[in-house]
């Protein structure tokens, strides 16, 4: 037990860990589902995969939700020691794009699938439509949510994750640790 709670954590909790490492996980699911689900068009039925993918994705915005609570809520461990203040900055910056992304994505995704009529079930029931099938003005949504999550997405991740290895193996700090299971946390 601590003694020391005017000290701020060395690392993330274990509540912050679980949930960055689970949205890992359910995106590559995720991905694996958006990738191999037959082309999405005009009366494409709504196939296990793509069923699938609607779950998923609505399961992503649930965690992404609860995750971003906890954070404006509980915040984050003081920066590492000695990074240079850019580094600090645009990593903060690409945090909430990610951020951003994983909430607009999947909404983006759930409107478009409300567009096309298409059913959105989360084990068993049907989930509520944010707007009416052919609704003026909503064609463009599923374009969108394909070239933000294929792009924007991806280059952030990519960008994210050879920062984080760049870290470890170059600069051999304690950035990438302090996210990853186990100790660190005092
Ligand atoms: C973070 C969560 C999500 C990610 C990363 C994601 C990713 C993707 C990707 C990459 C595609 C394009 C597939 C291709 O390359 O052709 C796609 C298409 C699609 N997704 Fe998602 N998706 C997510 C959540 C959702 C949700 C929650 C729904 C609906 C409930 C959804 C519905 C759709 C639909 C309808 C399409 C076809 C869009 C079109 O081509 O017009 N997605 N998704
Ligand atoms: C193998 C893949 C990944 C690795 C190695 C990794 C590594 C890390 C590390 C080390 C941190 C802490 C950075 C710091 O303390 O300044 C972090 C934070 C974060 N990661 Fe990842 N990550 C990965 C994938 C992802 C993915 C796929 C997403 C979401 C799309 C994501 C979103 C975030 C966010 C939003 C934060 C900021 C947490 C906060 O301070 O609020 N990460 N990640």
């Amino acid at each position: 037990m601590s003694t020391a709670t005017h000290l701020a954590p060395a690392g993330y909790t274990g509540t912050a860990k679980s949930l960055h490492w689970l949205i890992v996980i359910l995106l590559i699911a995720q991905f694996t589902f958006a990738w191999t689900m037959p082309h999405i068009g005009r009366n494409t039925p709504v196939t296990t995969l793509i069923s699938l993918h609607f779950t998923f994705g609505v399961i992503i915005l649930a965690v992404a939700l609860i995750r971003l609570l906890f954070r404006l809520t509980r915040g984050v461990p003081e920066p590492e020691a000695g990074i240079p203040g850019w580094q600090e900055n645009s990593a903060q910056i690409v945090h909430w794009l990610l951020y951003l992304l994983l909430l607009v994505v999947p909404l983006l995704g759930w409107i478009n699938a409300d567009w096309r009529g298409m059913p959105i079930a989360m084990f068993g029931h049907e989930l509520p439509h944010l707007i009416a099938a052919r609704a003026a003005g909503w064609q463009w949504t599923g374009d969108v949510h394909g070239l933000l999550a294929n792009y924007a997405m991806l280059i952030l991740v990519g960008l994210h994750v050879a920062a984080a290895l760049y870290h470890h193996m170059v600069m051999g700090d304690g950035v990438l640790k302090r996210m990853l299971p186990g100790r660190w946390i005092k």
